[in-house]
């Protein structure tokens, strides 16, 4: 059975190969002396020291066929990680910020989901994520500009620094795309506590929650969670490698399957964490003894917290 990938930022899929290639193409330079150099660097203690990183790199990206270029080659690794939906996220604000017209992002990744299917035999979706450490106002300009490209959206999520940053100011902008019959998710629980998952469930009314892993902290959201199947999308090599978690066997995945949660496994930024969908799974069920029963319930969680319409969900089961 595939796997729904649920939980990927595009521009964490940048691989140091293709940023120095692309830094060359659009005559930039990266303030990393090459690929060994940069590589040396994903070495995090936090997730702010990651997300340092991963905005430096996106300087590279400026054009529509660079944007296209990044979407394809990782829509062409997913396929052979086993992936048969992608539902990734684009970090819009990144590239606004830096003079990219939302247009030539939107145009370039558009282009290579659209023939995805077709290509690599993946469905796909695109999720516009809102940075929360910028202000609500700076997301709802993003939200107009990315709608008035006419590109099709799937939904929109929340990521960024999350510890300090509340969700509630976005409150009034979830409402507005789920009127527009967006799909909406937030980053929550993965350097945050439990509060910041009951937050993004109560303020930002939330389909599915991504990391969300120290919901394991509360009784009672594991209960809520479960009863109401919410989604969690964990991404177990980004927990290590941000140091949400001390190593892989601390990480609650197994918990999480025991206490009936919707839990999926996903790559989150794969360049940048030691390895795509394949790679988590693989570190996971090494680490864990997982039976292949369980690696099942996990592809078919991954299809059930898609938002895939039921007819598909049925014939991917
Ligand atoms: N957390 C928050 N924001 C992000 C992440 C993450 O793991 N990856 C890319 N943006
Ligand atoms: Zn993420």
């Amino acid at each position: 059975m595939g796997f729904a990938e649920l939980h990927l930022h595009l521009e964490g899929t940048l691989e140091p190969e293709l940023a120095f290639e692309l830094a060359e193409r659009n005559q930039l330079t990266l303030p990393w002396r090459d690929v060994d150099d940069l590589r040396s660097r994903f070495d995090y203690g936090c997730l702010q020291d990651f997300l340092d990183i991963y905005y430096a790199n996106m300087a590279v990206l400026r054009t529509e066929a660079d944007f296209a270029e990044l979407t394809d080659a990782y829509l062409a690794r997913a396929a052979r990680a086993g992936v048969v939906r992608a539902e990734v996220f684009l970090d819009l604000q990144a590239h606004t910020a830096r003079g990219v017209p939302a247009e030539v992002v939107l145009a370039g990744v558009s282009d290579a989901l659209s023939r995805s299917e077709v290509d690599h035999g993946v469905s796909s979706g695109l999720i516009v994520t809102f940075l929360r450490h910028l202000s609500a106002d700076d997301a709802e300009c993003a939200y107009d500009q990315a709608l008035a490209t006419g590109v099709e959206l799937l939904g929109i999520g929340l990521c960024s620094s999350e510890v300090g940053f509340p969700a509630a100011p976005f409150a009034p902008l979830w409402q507005r795309a789920r009127a527009d019959g967006l799909h909406t998710v937030a980053h929550a629980g993965e350097e945050g506590g439990p509060d910041y998952v009951w937050e993004a469930l109560r303020e930002l009314k939330v389909e599915r929650v991504d990391h969300g892993i120290r919901a394991v902290e509360d009784p009672s959201l594991v209960a809520h969670l479960a009863e109401q199947r919410i989604p969690l999308t964990s991404c177990p090599l980004s927990n290590v490698r941000l140091k949400a978690v001390p190593h892989l066997a601390a990480h609650p995945l197994p918990a999480m399957l025991d206490a009936g949660l919707l839990v999926t496994v996903n790559s989150d930024d794969p360049a940048y964490f030691g390895g795509y969908l394949d790679d988590n799974l693989v570190a996971v069920r090494d680490q864990f003894g997982l039976r292949q029963d369980q690696l099942d319930t996990l592809a078919c969680n991954s299809i059930e917290a898609s938002f895939l319409p039921a007819a598909e969900k049925a014939r991917l089961l």
